[in-house]
């Protein structure tokens, strides 16, 4: 009789997943960094990628991960994608892939603060030098383009929620022979699929809209197979892959996207109106606002107006911060495209890294108060801030 194993050996080699025959309605986590092959030739034909299977879940891939993967892909309208353990790593690893020491990258002057101190401070040391220009003149775009590696721009700027037009950017990249990069965070794929005006890499902080709940980290980029599988190969060595729980929740966060970005732009734009006409408030940027300076470009490009807005509090610095301080529902705090609303001061929190005189020249005025807007009933939003600007 064979003898029988022993009880750490039964605890360790004893599991197996159950033959599955009925769908889910979510995909099974593959929680594992490893799998098993009969042969070490198997192994060795799928490690090199000669056929199809999971060896090692960083890079490699995971089944979990390409499922999230191809959802992506569909939703965006791209061939592939590939998910990242965060937005920055997703913007690193597109930087890294398609420019190298000597290289220019040129890139809109409105950005989310670490992915402008990523191309300031790190790339930099990269040898990779970044040149500025504003995404609204296309003159100026055109003229830094020639010779430059990549292009980059976000869909809706982070915080000042300007809107880039991407069918003239696109245009302009594809005439000038440069690939480009956009940042759809702030629209999502619900509002915006950038792919359809020939950007190459779609780039998503899965952190935010996606995930929907602020509850995960991830980072996700669409494209062609060659170019995904390319952003494969840098990642197989520097890591920075998605975990597998994380391309779960992000799934599940894609799942009510739609109900979500309407109910978050149609929260917005109440907000936005209410906020418009105070007589506290300088300035609303809102893009489904008619006084926002590309609401036509808005209009043609995205599917709904959004949920983020920023403003301009009368009294600058510091009435900015007396209202943030006063507001009882919605929180002080980063992040956003969750379920609740959360505020920041722009200039001394998410765009902390730029000089005064770069946010000067995106457009960030030193009170800039950044709103996103959660999914709370409109009404009571709209009483928090009313009571928070009567302190301002
Ligand atoms: C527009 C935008 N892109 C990228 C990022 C970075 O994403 P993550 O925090 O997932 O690294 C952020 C984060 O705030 C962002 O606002």
């Amino acid at each position: 009789m064979e003898r029988k194993h022993g009880f750490s050996t039964r605890a360790i080699h004893g599991a197996r997943t159950p033959p599955v025959e009925q769908e889910t309605p979510s995909v099974p986590i593959y929680q594992t960094a490893t799998f098993r092959f009969e042969t070490s030739q198997d192994f060795a034909e799928t490690i090199g990628f000669r056929r199809p299977g999971f060896t090692y879940t960083r890079g490699y891939g995971n089944p979990t991960l390409q499922a999230f993967e191809s959802l992506m892909a569909g939703l965006e309208g791209t061939e592939s994608a590939f998910s990242f353990a965060s937005g920055m790593a997703a913007i690193h690893t597109v930087l890294t892939t398609t420019a190298a020491a000597g290289d220019r990258v040129v890139a809109s002057n409105e950005l989310y603060g670490g992915t402008y101190s990523l191309f300031t401070k790190v790339l930099p040391r990269y040898g990779i030098e970044v040149s500025f220009v504003s995404p609204h003149d296309p003159d100026a775009v055109a003229e830094a383009l020639p010779g430059a590696k990549l292009f980059y721009v976000e869909t809706i700027a982070n915080p000042n929620v300007t809107v880039a037009d991407l069918e003239a950017l696109g245009a302009l990249c594809r005439a000038a022979g440069v690939p480009a990069a956009v940042d759809n965070t702030f629209a999502s794929p619900y509002l915006c699929d950038p792919a359809r005006f020939g950007f190459d890499y779609v780039i998503h902080s899965a952190t935010k809209y996606i995930g929907g709940h602020s509850d995960l980290i991830g980072g996700v980029v669409s494209g062609s197979e060659e170019r995904v599988a390319e952003l494969r190969s840098t990642v197989i060595e520097t890591g920075g892959t998605m975990a597998p729980l994380e391309a779960w929740l992000s799934m599940r966060g894609l799942a009510t996207l739609s109900l979500r970005m309407d109910r978050h732009s149609a929260n917005a734009r109440r907000l936005a109106e209410f906020l418009d006409g105070h007589s506290k408030v300088e300035q609303v940027h809102y893009p489904g606002l008619p006084s926002h300076p590309q609401h036509d470009v808005a209009k043609r490009e995205l599917r709904g107006f959004g949920g983020m807005l920023a403003f301009d509090v009368a009294g600058g610095v510091d009435a900015g911060s007396r209202t943030c301080d006063s507001l009882k529902l919605a929180w002080v705090g980063g992040s956003l495209g969750g379920t609740l609303t959360l505020v920041a001061h722009a200039a001394s929190t998410t765009h902390r890294q730029m000089d005064p005189e770069a946010r000067r020249a995106a457009g960030i005025g030193d009170g800039l108060i950044r709103l996103s807007v959660g999914l709370e009933d409109p009404e009571d939003l709209i009483e928090d801030f009313a009571q928070a600007l009567e302190k301002a």
